[in-house]
C-alpha cells in the first residue's frame, strides 16, 4: 500500500473512529495550540480560508465566527467519519462554516481565491508534502497565506514520549520509521518544513517554537487512561495479552507520576507555528 493510501484507510478506519469517540478530550488538548496559530493566522471579517485536515471542525467553528457571514470557511479532510462529525458541529452551532471529504493535497480546488490555507495538525500525512503544497498554494490568493500548526519530534513530546519510552522492554513495538514518514511528527525537522515550502513556491517561510503545558489528567489513573484511549500507546497495546497490557499500564503510570503536580498530570507539548507568503 503506498504511504497515501495507509493515512486514508487509517483516518478512515480505527483511528478515525478512535478520534470522533474522543473528540471533546483531543479537542480540549489540542485547543490552545490551535488558538496561538489562529492568532498568529488573524482572521478578518471577509476571509476566505481553507482548513486543511479539518477534522472533526473546532479550529473551522472557531474561525467561521471570525470572519463572519461576508467570509467563508471551508474544512477539507479525508476522514469520512470525522468530516461528518464537523458537519454535525456546524448545523448545532448554526455555523457558516463547510466541510468537504476531500484528500486536500489533490483534489481540485479553487485558483487563487483563499486569503488563508490554515491547519491545526492536519499537514504532516501527505506522501509527497512538496506537491501537495504547491497544489494547495494554487488556491491562495497572490497576498494570501499559509498558516499552520504541527509537532515538533517526539521526542519534544510527552504525550508521545513518555507513554513509548515506558512500555519499551514490556510491549513488542515495530521498528521506528524514518522521521519524514508521513505521520504526526514527520514535520519536527525545522530545515525539513523550511525546504519543502520553499520548493512549493512559498516565500516568507517564518517557523516559530511554540510549547504549551497540556493538563493531562487530575490523577497518574486518569493519565493512564487517557493515554490509552486514543494514539500510539492504545495502538501498541492492540491485541497484546492482559498480563502485557497491565504491566505497559504500571509501568505508563510510573513515568506519569513525575508530571504530577498541584494541578494534576500536566505534559508538555512541543509545536512548530509555521507562516509563509503565497509568493
Ligand atoms: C491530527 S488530526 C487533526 C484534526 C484537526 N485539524 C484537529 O486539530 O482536531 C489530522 C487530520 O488530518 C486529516 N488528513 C490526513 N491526511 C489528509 C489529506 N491528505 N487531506 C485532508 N485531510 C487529511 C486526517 O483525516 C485527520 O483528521
Amino acid at each position: 500500500m503506498t504511504a497515501e493510501k495507509v493515512q486514508a484507510s487509517d483516518w478512515n478506519g480505527r483511528n478515525g473512529d478512535q478520534w470522533v469517540a474522543h473528540q471533546a478530550s483531543l479537542d480540549q488538548m489540542l485547543a490552545p495550540f490551535g488558538a496561538a496559530a489562529i492568532a498568529v493566522a488573524a482572521p478578518q471579517p471577509g476571509d476566505h480560508i481553507l482548513d486543511i485536515g479539518c477534522g472533526a471542525g473546532d479550529s473551522s467553528l472557531h474561525i467561521a465566527g471570525l470572519v463572519g457571514q461576508a467570509g467563508t470557511v471551508m474544512g477539507l479532510d479525508i476522514s469520512a467519519a470525522l468530516i461528518e462529525r464537523a458537519g454535525e458541529r456546524a448545523r448545532s452551532a448554526g455555523s457558516s462554516a463547510l466541510f468537504q471529504l476531500a484528500d486536500a493535497g489533490r483534489a481540485p480546488l479553487p485558483v487563487a481565491t483563499y486569503d488563508c490555507l490554515f491547519s491545526r495538525f492536519g499537514v504532516m500525512f501527505f506522501d509527497d508534502p512538496v506537491a501537495a503544497f504547491g497544489h494547495m498554494r494554487s488556491a491562495l490568493k497572490p497576498d494570501g497565506r499559509l498558516v499552520f500548526v504541527c509537532w515538533r519530534t517526539a521526542a519534544e513530546n510527552d504525550w508521545v514520549s513518555l507513554p513509548m519510552g515506558a512500555i519499551k522492554g514490556i510491549v513488542p513495538l515495530a521498528a521506528p520509521s524514518p522521521p519524514e514518514t508521513p505521520g504526526p511528527f514527520s514535520f519536527g525537522n525545522v530545515d525539513r518544513v523550511h525546504h519543502i515550502l520553499s520548493t512549493a513556491g512559498f516565500g516568507n517561510i517564518m517557523i516559530t517554537p511554540f510549547d504549551h503545558a497540556i493538563p493531562f489528567a487530575p490523577d497518574v489513573a486518569g493519565a493512564v487512561r487517557r493515554a490509552c484511549d486514543v494514539g500510539p500507546l492504545e495502538r501498541a497495546l492492540l491485541g497484546q495479552p492482559e498480563t502485557v497490557r497491565a504491566q505497559a499500564m504500571q509501568a505508563v503510570g510510573d513515568a506519569f507520576v513525575g508530571r504530577m503536580t498541584a494541578e494534576g498530570v500536566v505534559i508538555n507539548g512541543a509545536a512548530w507555528i509555521v507562516t509563509a507568503a503565497a509568493a
